[in-house]
């Protein structure tokens, strides 16, 4: 579907100080110069206004891997969506899994970090996904909804198009176990429904819905498919060549 390009993200979560991050993304930029697809990099707190120095004006976007969801105030150790706005941002992941089953946050702090993030001009990427109990007992319908239903409540239509969805089956995240192909395309199929139900088909037609858990450059072809939009790569991610294989492959 040409109404959506293909979005290519790498997730870095805790890896990486300054200068290796700068690095990376410099070698990121260099080895996907050319792709059609959008990149966009992830990188850590400590490095991401440097990072941003120093791949300023080239095609690789980037964003924070997480955001509060007040603007400021007593917080000690949080950082705002301001902030990241601050800095030129484009995108803010929220709800990542890492985030909900460490960290501990619920429905209710994902939908509060959704409507922080386009307060602040940021696109959030709402990562959803079942663990292997859910998945095993059938209910990963009942799990996507559920999540979809809670934050989706919160976005405006005019917001929704700006929104981009990563389906993360929690069993498939850094475990070299990937869904197949096709249940991670019957997922964002599912996904895409809803998000048509509750908004209209129109912009369910034009928010990318991504699938990430274990992709890297040998099975990332598979996943480049008309319902699945791109990929949102880890482990992978860390590696300038891997990474921009991974970008080839769509
Ligand atoms: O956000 C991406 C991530 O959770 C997937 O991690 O290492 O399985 O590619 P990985």
């Amino acid at each position: 579907d040409d109404l959506r390009r293909k979005m290519i993200a790498g997730n870095w979560k805790m890896h990486k100080t300054v200068s290796e991050a700068v690095a990376l993304a410099e070698d990121i930029v260099m080895e996907t110069n050319g792709t059609l697809n959008e990149v966009v990099i992830f990188p850590p707190f400590t490095a991401l206004e440097t990072v941003a120095d120093a791949i300023d004006g080239k095609h690789v976007g980037y964003g924070a891997q997480d955001l509060h969801w007040e603007d400021k105030g007593a917080f000690t150790g949080a950082v705002s969506g301001a902030m990241i706005a601050d800095i030129c941002a484009e995108y803010v992941l929220v709800g990542h899994s890492e985030r909900r089953t460490i960290f501990g946050e619920n429905e209710k702090i994902v939908a509060s970090k959704i409507i922080a993030a386009y307060r602040n001009g940021l696109k959030p990427m709402l990562c959803v996904g079942e663990n292997l109990a859910e998945r095993e007992a059938g209910k990963t319908a009942r799990k996507i909804n559920m999540q979809l239903k809670s934050a989706l409540r919160v976005i405006s239509a005019e917001d929704a198009e700006n929104l981009v969805v990563a389906y993360e089956p929690i069993w498939a995240i850094g475990s070299g176990k990937a869904a197949t192909p096709e249940d991670a395309l019957e997922v964002c199929t599912l996904i895409r429904e809803k998000i048509g139900k509750i908004f209209t088909p129109d912009i369910a037609r034009k928010v990318r819905i991504l699938y990430g858990g274990s992709v890297n450059e040998k099975n990332a072809a598979s996943f480049n498919l008309s319902g699945i939009d791109g990929v949102l790569v880890g482990g992978a991610s860390l590696k300038a060549d891997t990474f921009a294989a991974i970008v080839r492959s769509f």
